[in-house]
């Protein structure tokens, strides 16, 4: 299964997604993920991506298209992956269904997540991650147990440059007007559902299972 995560900054996509991803043994691809570690690692592709990541903007399609090409190709790839985050214009849709023609195996499903704007920023502005292991939480949705440390690592945790409000604003407004077209292009396509996005964690996952069991998910 090639399982493409579509949706607004802060929707729930990766919470969902690494769930989804070890239910079936596939990566989960984060494409602001692998962006954030390029800038840790201080990459070429780390260097170019932050200025555009730190301001809200949309790193540049053929930076995107050439990180995610390599990480498709790569071995572990070959059952299917998660892709969360990636496209999110249309050209890096069309590369995508390039890429996957090539190989013979389509994108399966597109699941689109919506809420509306204030459970967004509340959810964006109150995430924290933690610096060691990457864990992900939520001052109110998801605490951690000890307030400023990962509750898996110990790990201190630490808020996103841009899940400031400012930066915030930015991303949904770059979301409505370079990504939202997606939602449109792959249901003309017949591959998406659309999963109500802005109910608890667990009530999200069950309407994410109902969704992939209607395309097989759990057969591969
Ligand atoms: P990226 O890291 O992909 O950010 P994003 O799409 O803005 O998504 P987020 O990670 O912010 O949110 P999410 O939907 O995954 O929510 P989460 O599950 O964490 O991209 C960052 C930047 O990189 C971009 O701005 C851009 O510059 C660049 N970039 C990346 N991909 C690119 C591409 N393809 N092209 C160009 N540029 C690209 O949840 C958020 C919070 O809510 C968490 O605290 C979580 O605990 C909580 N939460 C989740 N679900 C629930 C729930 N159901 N109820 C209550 N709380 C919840």
């Amino acid at each position: 299964m090639q399982i493409v995560f579509l949706g607004p900054p802060g929707v729930g996509k990766g919470t969902q997604a690494k769930g989804v991803a070890a239910e079936q043994g596939v990566p989960h691809i984060s494409s602001g993920d692998m962006l954030r570690e390029a800038v840790s690692e201080r990459t070429p592709t780390g260097l170019k991506g932050k200025t555009y990541m730190d301001s809200g903007k949309l790193v540049p399609d053929d930076v995107m298209i050439d990180l995610i090409a390599d990480r498709i190709a790569r071995p572990d790839c070959a059952r299917g992956f998660v892709l969360d985050g990636f496209p999110r214009t249309l050209a890096q849709a069309e590369a995508l269904a390039s890429m996957l023609q090539a190989k013979g195996r389509p994108v399966s499903v597109v699941l689109y997540f919506d809420a509306d704007e204030a459970t967004i920023v509340e959810r964006l502005s109150g995430r924290r991650l933690c610096r060691s292991c990457g864990a992900g939480y939520h001052v109110k949705f998801m605490p951690p147990k000890n307030g400023t440390t990962c509750d898996k690592c110990g790990g201190e945790l630490y808020q996103r440059a841009d899940d400031k409000a400012a930066t915030i604003k930015e991303r949904l407004q770059v979301y409505q007007k370079q990504t939202a077209a997606l939602i449109q292009y792959y249901r003309d396509r017949g591959l998406l559902k659309q999963i109500p996005g802005g109910a608890s964690v667990e009530q999200v996952g069950q309407k994410v299972r109902e969704a992939l069991g209607g395309v097989g998910a759990r057969k591969v």
